[in-house]
């Protein structure tokens, strides 16, 4: 993969923050925008802004046309048999709440969610709520000590009553890829549905929704170089009938009568409202883009520099790091001696090196980690190795500062 020729594409890059070079690893929060997603957004801005399905002339034609190609373009990236199984939102915890609102008015106190302690808030809160909501029991697999899911252990929590099983493919901590398609294979014999949270996993390797056969799939935008407001659930088509729809209004009707109406098909049905046109069209733009690198190169380029960043990392007085060694997807955890995660991020601002300090949206994993916070170095397709030294710097640096061991 050709680094240099992949950073030109991104100008925001190529600036100096407090007097250095940026060194931006902050990636798994949100990823920067190459030249060509922001020149897809001008050109629909400024040659082809309509509102889309409804005008019958050329702009609207052509922002309808471009909408729906970006719809039939994220399935084929995911592996998706038809476009009709994409339905756009806002971002993955959108389409996390959209299942958890519109699908699970069947469930009854004798039925159970199971879902994992390393989940996102995105992927905890909504479930929470809707345990309280249809008076089920939420329940948690359980985890080894080095943060990977126990499949040993998992049957036992796996039973008829389970009736959603929901989990991350990538943990935005530990950096684990979870087993999503075995797992949904025991979840599917109890006759469970599947949700897997993408958020991490769809921007760094391929991924084939059909042969994870897992029945709801959701991740963002953001994260894969797309626009921020735009992120996708997708779903079999028989799971995708079963949700009611969550919102009601303009495009998602097919009829309307002072007494009652009637939904169009899927996915539009679940669309209410002018959708978010720009960001769907930056979205197909950023798949072009990764697809022209090629997802297998980026995967391998993210896998080669993480490998490299525990290897510096781990070698460093006073750094502990979070999770397992091997197997990481595009980032690493840490704290460094007793330093705290938000000073360490202070002092790397004044290096020019943008890493995330904090809990990460996972309080509970911060608690099974016994830890109230942690340093994330994460990684993408633009980083460089160098880039992995300058942050080893600016934490020599930062030890020194506070004068720690
Ligand atoms: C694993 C995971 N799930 C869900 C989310 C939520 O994504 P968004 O804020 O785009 O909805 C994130 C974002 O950090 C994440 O890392």
């Amino acid at each position: 993969m050709d680094t240099a020729a992949i950073r030109s594409d991104f100008p925001i890059l190529h600036q100096t923050v407090n007097g250095k070079p940026l060194a931006y690893l902050d990636s798994a929060a949100t990823a920067q925008k190459p030249r060509q997603v922001l020149d897809a957004l001008n050109q629909y801005y400024l040659h082809d802004n309509a509102n889309v399905h409804r005008a019958v002339h050329a702009l609207g034609e052509r922002a309808t046309l471009a909408y729906e190609g970006a719809r039939a373009k994220t399935a084929r990236f995911i592996g998706a048999p038809h476009a009709r199984q994409i339905v756009f939102t806002r971002n993955t915890t959108e389409a996390v709440n959209l299942v958890a609102y519109s699908w699970t008015d069947r469930l009854t106190p004798d039925d159970e969610i199971l879902i994992t302690p390393m989940e996102h808030h995105s992927n905890m809160v909504p479930w929470q709520q809707t345990a309280l909501r249809q008076g089920c029991r939420l329940r948690y697999m359980p985890l080894r000590p080095d943060g990977n899911i126990d499949m040993q252990k998992l049957p036992e929590y796996l039973s008829p009553r389970t009736k959603l099983v929901a989990l991350t493919h990538v943990s935005n901590v530990l950096g684990v890829t979870n087993p999503v398609a075995e797992i949904t294979a025991l979840a599917h014999q109890v006759g469970a549905r599947v949700l897997i949270d993408g958020a991490q996993g769809v921007p760094h390797f391929k991924v084939d929704v059909t042969a994870i056969d897992c029945d709801f799939y959701v991740f963002s935008g953001h994260k894969m170089c797309a626009p921020t407001g735009i992120g996708v659930l997708y779903g079999k088509l028989e799971a995708l009938e079963e949700l009611t729809p969550f919102l009601y209004g303009g495009e998602m009707i097919a009829t309307v009568s002072l007494e009652a109406s009637t939904w169009k098909e899927l996915p539009w049905r679940l669309e209410a409202g002018t959708p978010n046109i720009s960001g769907a069209i930056g979205l197909g733009a950023a798949v072009d883009y990764l697809e022209s690198i090629g997802m297998d190169a980026i995967k391998a380029h993210g896998d080669a520099l993480t490998a490299y960043a525990l290897e510096v990392l781990s070698a460093m007085p006073g750094v502990t790091i979070y999770g397992p060694l091997t197997g990481r997807t595009g980032l690493v955890t840490f704290n460094l001696a007793d330093i705290h995660p938000h000073d360490v991020s202070t002092v790397l601002d004044q290096e020019g090196v943008a890493i995330r300090a904090g809990h990460h949206c996972c309080q509970p994993l911060m608690r099974w980690l016994d830890v109230p916070a942690t340093v994330r170095a994460s990684f993408y397709l633009y980083n460089t190795a160098a880039e992995v030294d300058m942050l080893a710097q600016a934490l020599e640096r930062t030890r020194e500062f506070f004068g720690a061991r």
